[in-house]
């Protein structure tokens, strides 16, 4: 009984097909469907999110990483001490990232610019919220989303930098040292 309902499954949906889920998304695996350079994906912005169905907030980052660590498809990103952002990242076990196609360089600009504190920034660039499955927020205008699961966060330790790159950087930041959060890639849904 069991393998016959594990075979009607395989057969409506085969291993591995992408999912159509709501807002036009379609689950992708993004060990074998994301295309982009990773090398350069942040350096174009990105939007980071965080929070829950009460209270939540984005902002844009230019940092970070893809690639593998401890087994797991594995994101980092950097969240500097001053952003409305971080402590929703401190207090939330998921993050979102996403990209954007439509009114691209308006939200990046917009979201990477204004404060949350100041006001509700998704509410002003007129983007919609909705929620995974695990709450985590993300827009649905937006044309790529990540979800991952923060499996580690530290602040940068100034007496560990090696060279000047980062000391230079926050001898005049006032935004505060940078906090990296790693977290395992747990779902990707694209248009
Ligand atoms: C292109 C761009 C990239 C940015 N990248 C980062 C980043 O990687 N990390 C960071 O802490 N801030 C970054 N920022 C700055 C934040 O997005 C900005 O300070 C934002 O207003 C913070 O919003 P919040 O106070 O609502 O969190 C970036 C800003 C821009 C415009």
């Amino acid at each position: 009984m069991i393998q016959s309902i594990i075979l009607a499954v395989m057969t409506i949906a085969p291993m591995g097909m992408s999912a159509q889920t709501e807002h036009g998304f379609e689950a992708i695996a993004v060990e074998r469907d994301f295309a982009e350079n990773g090398f350069n994906w942040f350096r174009h912005a990105l939007l980071l999110a965080a929070g829950n169905e009460q209270q939540s907030n984005a902002m844009t980052i230019g940092w970070g990483g893809i690639g593998t660590l401890w087994g797991k498809t594995a994101v980092t990103v950097y969240v500097a001490e001053k952003r409305y952002t971080k402590q929703f990242m401190d207090n939330s076990r998921y993050f979102t990232i996403m990209a954007f196609d439509d009114r691209k360089d308006e939200i990046l600009e917009y979201m990477g610019t204004k404060s949350g504190r100041d006001g509700d920034k998704a509410k002003a660039l007129d983007l919609h919220t909705a929620y995974t499955e695990n709450g985590t927020p993300y827009y649905i205008e937006a044309k790529f989303v990540l979800e991952c699961r923060t499996m580690y966060a530290a602040p940068f330790n100034p007496q560990c930098f090696k060279d000047d790159v980062p000391q230079k950087m926050y001898s005049n930041f006032p935004a505060g040292v940078h906090t990296m959060y790693i977290g395992e890639v747990v779902n990707a849904w694209k248009k």
